[in-house]
């Protein structure tokens, strides 16, 4: 029996259940309604409202300046269009790094404000105090390990990480800690597919990996990425799935061309 076929709605349960079964996890990001509405009906298991809005929806260099009240409006759109996959909201940079008081007032904030199911953050032991935090007022976490892009300015370059036997033991160690405290999932970002793959097989939680490899229980990718509707981003792990953006530039093209030769509205489409 499929256990995501049978699921009405999909909760952090079910996506255990869909590990245990080895059945693997779509994910997808979405910032709006509109396109929510299509990931929805699609199948997706989990709606990620990825701090990514930073740079699709709002043309920023990296996801450093969005802010909390931002992705509430954002997440409250994805909210309001999903009506079975498991919504998961980024806490943005700045927002539970401080303290965990303030990282607890922020998640709080994202799901009374937005009505989203679940709240994802970056890093290991460094924010361990604030994933217990909000995981003790009940709230599901996600975790973020490997390529962390709210650390670009730490790396300084959005390269491979964990290649290394020093930084693969300690995400090893963060993967293992996320995992015993209680985080619901976490998200494996540009890893080597054996690591991956390795701590997969050794945690509860299901892993879904962005760049990470085919051993992790689910795959993310950024929504206007897959579709083809930034074209200027094509990391290895990307996979198009449509060429959308050149469509819509083409039917973008013909509007403009019409309305300047006067062909539309044609003397069907007026009152
Ligand atoms: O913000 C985002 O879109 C993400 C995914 C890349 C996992 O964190």
């Amino acid at each position: 029996m499929s256990v995501h076929k049978e699921a009405k709605r999909i909760t952090t349960q079910v996506l255990h259940e869909m590990k245990q079964n080895g059945e693997r996890i779509a994910m997808l990001t979405a910032y709006d309604y509109s396109m929510t509405r299509l990931v929805d009906q699609a199948g997706i298991d989990i709606i990620l409202v990825g701090d990514s809005a930073s740079n699709v929806m709002a043309g920023h260099e990296t996801t450093l300046p969005i802010t909390l009240d931002q992705m509430i409006y954002h997440a409250s759109s994805v909210v309001r269009a999903a009506k079975r996959a498991l919504v998961v909201v980024d806490l943005p940079f700045g927002t539970y790094q401080g303290n965990s008081k303030e990282a607890l007032n922020s998640a709080i904030r994202i799901m009374k404000e937005s009505g989203a199911h679940a709240v994802k953050l970056e890093g290991g032991r460094e924010v361990r105090e604030s994933i217990e935090r909000i995981l003790s007022a009940g709230i599901p976490v996600m975790g973020h390990l490997g390529l962390t892009p709210q650390s670009i300015y730490k790396f300084g370059t959005y390269t491979v990480r964990a290649k290394q036997d020093e930084e693969a033991r300690l995400l090893k160690e963060d993967a293992k800690m996320l995992n015993d405290i209680g985080c619901f999932a976490m998200v494996f970002e540009k890893i080597p597919a054996s690591l991956a793959g390795e701590v997969t097989a050794a945690v509860e939680c299901p892993t879904i990996g962005i760049g990470a490899g085919a051993d992790c229980d689910g795959q993310v990718l950024v929504l206007h990425d897959m579709l083809g509707i930034t074209q200027d981003f094509s990391p290895r792990f990307l996979r198009r799935y449509s060429d959308i953006g050149d469509q819509m530039l083409g039917a973008i093209q013909n509007y403009v061309s019409d309305v300047r030769s006067r062909d539309f509205p044609s003397k069907d489409e007026q009152y």
